[in-house]
């Protein structure tokens, strides 16, 4: 008699307990805080948690890889395949996008290039060409730095 009070007492408490312990995966998400996409967000979402602190970048003058004709051909392939969308053919002059590469240094070019950026450090006396930052990043090309600065060179 007791135990079937009892049983009717608890069946519904165990029901509505297991109906609550359904997980709501509308509200579910990875993170709470959504990760940052672009390098800039992030960047950004560093420096306003208080994180890595950067330290401020000091330029630092690097010897310009040596030319040959073998690395200018091998660059003018890799010029016009990678750059002309946005530079002009002829990197001394203006493109339809990027901006004419004459005067940039050796040390801007490479990290240009690898990253999409201007170095924090700048070579005394360089301006960039542009504030905007719509260039991309060509990590795939660091082993042809060699060959694309010998190509740009080649039209001096
Ligand atoms: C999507 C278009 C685009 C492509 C592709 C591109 N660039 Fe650029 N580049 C730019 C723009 C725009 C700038 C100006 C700064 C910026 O907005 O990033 C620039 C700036 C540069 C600069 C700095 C010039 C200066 O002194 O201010 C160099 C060097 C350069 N590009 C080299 C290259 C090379 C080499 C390639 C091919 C491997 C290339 N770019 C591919 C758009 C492009």
């Amino acid at each position: 008699m007791k135990k079937i009070f009892l049983g009717g007492l608890l069946a519904p408490l165990l029901i509505s307990c297991s109906a609550e312990q359904k997980v709501d995966y509308s509200t579910r998400t990875m993170s709470p805080v959504p990760a940052p996409t672009t390098v800039e967000a992030r960047e950004a979402a560093q420096a306003n948690a208080g994180g890595v602190k950067k330290e401020a970048a000091v330029f630092v003058a690097e010897a310009a890889p040596e030319s040959s004709p073998a690395l200018v051909a091998q660059g003018r392939i890799l010029y016009e395949s990678n750059c002309i969308s946005c530079h002009n053919k002829n990197p001394l002059e203006k493109g339809s996008i990027g901006p004419a590469q004459a005067n940039t240094p050796w040390e801007v070019v490479k990290v240009k290039i690898v990253t999409g950026r201007y170095p924090e450090a700048l070579p005394p006396g360089y301006v960039p060409a542009r504030t905007t930052k719509a260039m991309r990043a060509f990590p795939k090309l660091e082993k042809d730095l060699p060959a694309l600065w010998a190509y740009i060179q080649s039209f001096k």
